[in-house]
């Protein structure tokens, strides 16, 4: 399966049906999904959501979705998924999302992931703007978009109602132009 990006730890490439029962282990995970608005998934919807998945792995101009799984070069393994959505817009907006898989947390994978997911966001699809949302509670989340140069634009106090309980949701936001000077 061809690499859509390189680091230096991992490859993105579009998912495989190989990849299923890892990625289905992370959905149903409910430590890695406490923070996210889904999860943790039943079997039966980690196929369904997989199949999203397995659809949405090409990197077309026009796409509104792009999955990617995250392999760690060193083990072969899943390491984890990146995607960008939300992109088939006249403003050229889009949305990344990230989970690392457990096993591989806290060693800047995350961090590597979602800076390549930004690069092909803004090179390949040609997005003017790309947006990243989290549980104001999910810290390390945060921390990965302030270390990719994204500012924080909003923090919605108890403005969703998820898994039993009003969350809040930080909003951060960066434009082709700042993420071009951020990388000179
Ligand atoms: C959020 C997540 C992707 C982070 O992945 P990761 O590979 O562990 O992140 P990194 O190693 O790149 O670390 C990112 C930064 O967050 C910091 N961080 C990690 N865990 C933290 C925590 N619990 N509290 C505060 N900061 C934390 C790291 O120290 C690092 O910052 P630094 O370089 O300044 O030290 C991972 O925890 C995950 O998959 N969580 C479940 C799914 C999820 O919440 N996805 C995001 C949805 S919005």
């Amino acid at each position: 399966m061809t690499a859509l990006a390189r680091t230096p730890s991992l490859i993105l490439r579009p998912f495989t049906d190989a990849d299923f029962e890892a990625a289905a282990a992370m959905m149903g995970d409910p430590a890695l999904t406490r923070f996210l608005h889904w999860g943790p998934r039943t079997p039966e919807q980690s196929r369904e959501a997989f199949a999203k998945r397995r659809a949405g792995g090409a990197a077309v101009p026009g796409a509104d979705y792009l999955a990617l799984a995250l392999v760690d070069k060193a083990s072969g393994a899943l390491a984890g998924e990146v995607s960008l959505m939300q992109m088939a817009n006249a403003d050229g907006n889009g949305e990344i999302g990230y989970i690392l898989a457990a096993g591989f947390h806290g060693r800047g994978l995350g961090t590597e992931a979602a800076r390549a997911m930004m690069a092909l966001g803004f090179e390949a699809f040609g997005l003017r703007r790309i947006t990243a949302t989290c549980d104001a509670r999910n810290a390390a989340s945060a921390r990965i978009m302030e270390k990719l140069g994204m500012r924080r634009e909003a923090h919605f106090v108890k403005n969703a109602w998820v898994k039993g309980e009003w969350t809040s949701a930080l909003v951060y936001a960066v434009l082709a132009e700042e993420w071009r000077a951020s990388i000179d």
